[in-house]
């Protein structure tokens, strides 16, 4: 690994979830009643032959992990969960009520904080309710976030008889000493246990989550814990890189201090090695840190160029209306995006009102769209073009300028017509990106927004 370019391009980033990223949203410009129309609009537009994705965001968990940075309210009262759905089920009403006709529901995505917080018959009342006057896709992706020290047979069994096929655990690291520092004690006796039985549950795409870059780890833990990860042997594997944002207030990551991270050349070593070891056997990397065997759709997805990025990571299928529930839940409703506020109470008190719990968004101009779709073609296809006239923007010059740096340190190649992104280059999918963020070049956020990009 060439330590000179992650010098160069080891700088903070966006992970490119949305196009423009949130700290560039124009939240002065943007109005409910506007993202209103956009969803109608596009609802008219995509339904019922594409269908709709939903994010339900569920924010409870029992304890805090001190490297989390997702929004989640530490809690061990379980009395919050009834008053949460009925929040959830109303805000659905709200959006429902600007269909025409029942929406068809392509994917479903539980995420958290802990989905497995609620109780399994809770669960299974805030789907059904979800569902209630809908219509399901042929092929529906459902989906949910166990928390492997909390998943339960009544869980798995509960959703699987909804509908819900796939489960993604978050396991980070098997290190007893990484798992101290980042208060998350898992053993792999009990990830073996939750893998297994939803297995003979009937899952079908089990993905596992691992991190590089936690306080503590060394090269050493991080291949123990992906040859743990290979006995039990789950569909997909994100292996993701260490955010590390102190700077969110109350996600508890000051629990260690800096000099426990692993830095730059060395945590990228953590994720090249654990790279080769997972495709010694039989892991496919596909685009941003993740990683699935042959047989999983993910992996047909990129390979027949219809694998899509959005709020939720990395989707096998694409639906242009994505409706976000519950606390911080974004949506997009492709000319727009909103975001819900992050405080329970705050949250449940707008909705309780009557009103659609949002606090931020951004309506995409038509210079957005066109950078939007070239961010995603790079993320999900490593590729893109400009030849066709809708991929043009004014500002393709500029970009073509910034790119030719990628271009003589030979991580992607270039030409009149597009360019493609080389293995050598990958790593820095991330800085490829930022050469089209036209919004990032013209005025860049005061103080410190994204994580590191390596
Ligand atoms: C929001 S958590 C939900 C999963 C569930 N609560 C659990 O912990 O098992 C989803 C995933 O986000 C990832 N994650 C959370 N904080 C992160 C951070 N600071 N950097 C990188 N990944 C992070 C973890 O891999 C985690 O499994
Ligand atoms: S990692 Fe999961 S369980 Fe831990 S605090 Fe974050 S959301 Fe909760």
């Amino acid at each position: 690994m060439n330590t000179t370019l992650i010098d160069k391009y080891n700088i903070p980033a966006p992970r490119y979830t949305s196009y423009p990223t949130v700290p560039f949203w124009e939240v002065d410009k943007f109005s409910v009643n506007r993202w209103q129309q956009s969803v109608i609009r596009s609802f008219e537009e995509s339904n019922p032959a594409e269908g709709i994705s939903l994010y339900i965001h569920l924010p409870f968990c029992e304890q805090l992990c001190t490297f989390c940075g997702c929004n989640k309210r530490i809690t061990k009262n379980h009395q919050v969960e009834h008053p949460y759905i009925e929040a959830v089920l109303k805000e659905w009403q709200m959006y429902r009520s600007l269909f025409a006709h029942p929406p068809r529901i392509k994917e479903l995505h539980l995420g958290g904080g802990s989905p497995t917080f609620f109780g399994a018959k809770n669960l299974a009342y805030l789907i059904e309710s979800i569902l209630k006057d809908t219509q399901l896709d042929t092929q529906p992706l459902f989906s949910f976030e166990g928390n492997p020290n909390n998943t339960t047979e009544e869980h798995l069994k509960a959703l699987f008889d909804l509908g819900f096929r796939r489960v993604s655990y978050g396991i980070q690291d098997y290190n007893p000493a990484v798992q101290k520092a980042i208060h998350r004690i898992q053993p792999f006796e009990q990830v073996q246990k939750v893998h297994e039985l939803s297995q003979k549950v009937g899952y079908t795409s089990i993905n596992h989550d691992l991190i590089y870059g936690l306080p503590l780890q060394t090269l050493d833990s991080v291949l123990d814990t992906i040859q743990k990860t290979q006995q039990l042997r789950p569909d997909r594997i994100a292996f993701y890189s260490y955010a590390h944002v102190p700077w969110i207030k109350g996600n508890g990551q000051r629990g260690f201090s800096e000099k426990d991270l692993p830095q730059s050349a060395q945590k990228r070593e953590l994720y090249e090695e654990g790279r080769k070891l997972l495709e010694v056997s039989g892991y496919h990397e596909i685009g941003l840190d993740h990683f699935s065997l042959k047989e999983d759709d993910l992996y047909q997805a990129f390979q027949s160029g219809n694998l899509h990025r959005n709020f939720m990571g990395y989707t096998s299928s694409k639906t242009q209306l994505m409706i976000g529930l519950g606390v911080s839940s974004i949506s997009d409703s492709w000319y727009g995006f909103a975001q819900n506020v992050k405080k329970v109470e705050e949250y449940q008190h707008l909705v309780n009102q009557g009103e659609l719990p949002v606090f931020r968004g951004h309506h995409l101009n038509q210079e957005d769209l066109v950078i939007r779709q070239h961010i995603l073609n790079l993320m999900c296809q490593l590729k893109t073009n400009w030849e066709m006239s809708t991929a043009f923007f004014a500002e393709l010059p500029q970009v073509w300028k910034r790119l030719k740096s990628f271009e003589q340190d030979q991580l992607i190649s270039l030409n009149d017509h597009g360019m493609h992104i080389k293995t050598a280059g990958q790593p820095f999918l991330r800085n490829i990106c930022m050469a089209f963020d036209t919004r990032f070049w013209r005025k860049q956020p005061a103080g410190q927004t994204f994580s590191m990009s390596i």
